[in-house]
Formats: structure tokens, sequence, C-alpha cells
């Protein structure tokens, strides 16, 4: 019999998202002859029974295929809400739009819920991950994450022209609540003096340091200082800052460092911040995660069709493969590994990348 699945996208949203719908309903119609719905904003919408039809024709545009590089996705998407509070709503909709399975777009979080839901309800699902933070476990791709590492270099090459035209150090605050994937692979990559991510705490003196060293040492008077928006300080240091007029979460963290930057500089070092915020989840997919999300589309389907269920298509060694997503939820989020080649390396360009675990 002809199947019917279903496709959700699921929290924060990212470039490549379509382009995953894109790869699913593809080979699920073309190669397989099936019948795809779109269910609209994740579980509110599969709570609501909400179902979209979703074929290649439908969004053929004078032969413009718009999902290839269109941000953001076209279903519409949600990260909050009660959807635990309303299971028995929610496994009810999958059997009455009478899905054979059910794909699903989402980050760590997202598969938690709806891993949770599907073993309940004993649902056929398989996953595709997707976020800027890079944090879910056992792949070593997920979509949007490149474009929003584009993102970012491109905001510091900017960035590092005005900053060394006034002699300023430029604070770039980037997203990463709990991993510092985007701020150290962005880092490196624009060319960043100092890169502060949740998973290595610093020191306040040892980053003034750092400045001040780049100046009288290297005549550097400028410097890029990326900063997670989940970096830390280190312990002995929380406790003399607490009473800070614009300790986090009174500002943001890249305010916070800015403002200690001019204090211990005795207000001779010029800063500026920028919250780079939302423009990292905008924008058109890149190459790379164009082509992740089309390998991770087809893949999915594949699964589908093999009927190996209760897994996430992981990219391992230059292949997608299938990862069980119990194990996913189990080990994620992913942090960066403090001793990792990345963070060594940084720290062999004379990056300061904080110091305590
Ligand atoms: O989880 C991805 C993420 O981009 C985080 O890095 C960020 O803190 C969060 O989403 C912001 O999400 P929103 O503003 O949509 O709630």
């Amino acid at each position: 019999m002809r199947k019917r699945i279903g496709i959700l996208t699921s929290g924060g949203d990212c470039p490549g998202l379509n382009c995953v719908i894109r790869a699913v309903v593809s080979h699920a119609t073309l190669t397989y002859d099936w019948e795809v719905l779109g269910i609209p904003y994740a579980t509110q919408g599969l709570r609501e029974r909400q179902a979209i039809a979703l074929n290649m024709h439908g969004w053929d545009l004078r032969g413009i295929d718009p999902l290839l590089n269109m941000g953001g996705t076209i279903l519409g998407t949600i990260n909050k809400g009660d959807t635990l509070a309303h299971i028995d709503e929610m496994l009810a909709s999958y059997e009455a739009l009478a899905l054979d399975a059910l794909i699903v777009i989402g980050g760590d979080g997202s598969l938690g819920i709806l891993h949770e839901l599907a073993n309940r309800g004993n649902w056929n699902l398989v996953a595709i991950p997707k976020t800027i933070d890079n944090d879910v476990a056992l792949t070593e791709r997920a979509v949007g994450f490149d474009t929003a590492v584009n993102t970012i270099v491109d905001a510091l090459n900017r960035l590092t022209f005005t900053a060394a035209s006034h002699d300023r150090v430029m604070i770039v605050e980037v997203m990463g609540r709990s991993a510092g994937h985007l701020a150290l692979h962005a880092g490196i990559a624009g060319g960043a003096d100092v890169i502060l991510i949740p998973e290595l705490s610093y020191t306040i003196s040892r980053l003034c340091q750092h400045i001040a060293e780049l100046r009288d040492r290297w005549q550097r008077k400028f410097a890029i200082v990326v900063v997670a928006e989940g970096a830390k300080l280190c312990l002995e240091d929380v406790q003399e800052n607490i009473a800070s007029a614009c300790a986090p979460p009174k500002c943001g963290r890249g305010q916070y460092i800015a403002d200690q930057i001019a204090q211990c500089s005795q207000n001779l070092i010029d800063t500026r911040v920028s919250v780079l915020g939302h423009i990292q989840r905008g924008g058109i997919p890149s190459a790379l995660d164009r082509l992740t999300a089309t390998v991770f589309g087809k893949t999915a389907v594949d699964l589908v069709a093999q009927g190996k269920f209760g897994q996430m298509v992981g990219w391992q060694n230059g292949e997608a493969i299938p990862v069980p997503i119990q194990d996913v939820v189990a080990q994620s989020p992913l942090h960066v590994n403090p001793q990792g080649s990345l963070v060594q390396s940084a720290r062999c360009l004379g990056i300061y990348v904080g110091e305590k675990t």
C-alpha cells in the first residue's frame, strides 16, 4: 500500500531546513511514490491535526526551486510550548493522520521530546539533526551550523577593519548558551584574538592581560573578542563581580566584557559591542549545509523504506549513517572538547580561549 509520511521542523530555525524538506519530498514522491504531509509549527500543528500535502510540483515557480536556497522553514516551527502536557492529543493525532512514519528535523531538545512521544505512541520516527549550535551528539554535522559559522566570519571580517582603523577592541557576542562550537569555529576562522566559550571559563585579569600584551608587545592596537552568550567566568571572579552593575544576566555577556576591559584599562581602551543575535539564524544556506541537508533528507527517507525507526541520521567519517535517537538524546548536548585539536590550535595561535573547565 502507498505509504503516507509526515515531516515537521522543530526548535529554533536555521538555514538549510527547506533544503531537507525538498530532499525528503523529492525522494519520497519520485523514488517511492509516497504521500508526504507537512505538519506546520512542529508539535503544535500535530496537536491541532494540521497537515499540508507536499509535492515537488507545488512549489515549482517557472522552473525555479525556491527551497534550495531559502532560509527558515516553510513549515514554521516552535521552540517552546508544553508538549508533554498534551501527550494524549498528540498520540491521537498521529493515528488520525494515518501516518506510516514521521520524519522530524530538530535539535537535541526537540529530539528528546519527540523520542518520548514516539515511545509512548509506538510511532515510526526518523530524525535529522539541525542546529546552529552544533551540539547534537553522535553526528559531526548538523544542518545550519556551517551557514551560521560563515555569517559570523563575515561579520568578523567587517569588524576587523573598523576595529583596526579606530584602535578599538570589538566584542562580538554570538549564540551558544551551553556549547561553544559556534564561537570556537568562527573565532578561529575569523581571526579572533580572544574566544570565550561556556566550556572553558575565563578570568578578567587574564583577558585584560592578553589584550594589554597584544598592544604593548606586538603593537596590535585593536583586538577582536568573540564571546558565546553562555561564556562563564572562573569561580573566583564570580563572587567578586556579583555586585557589578552589568553582571549577566543584567546585561549580555558582550557588554559585561566591554565594561570589564574599560575598567581594567582605566578607560584607555575603547570598546564596542556587536551582538549578532538572530542574524546568525537567518540567510541563505551555505553549499555545505545544502549538501548535508540533501544527503540527510535522502537517507531519512531510505530509513523509513527499510523500516529502521528510532534512528537519527548522523554524519560520521564522511558518510550519513543511522544512530539510535535514544543514544543521541542521552549524550547531548555535545560540548567542545577542551583537549581537542581546535582548542589546542587556537592556543598555539596565541588566542586566549579561557582556562578552566
Ligand atoms: O538553540 C539555538 C539557539 O540559536 C541558541 O544558541 C540561542 O540561545 C537560542 O537558539 C535562541 O532562541 P530563540 O531566541 O529563538 O528563543
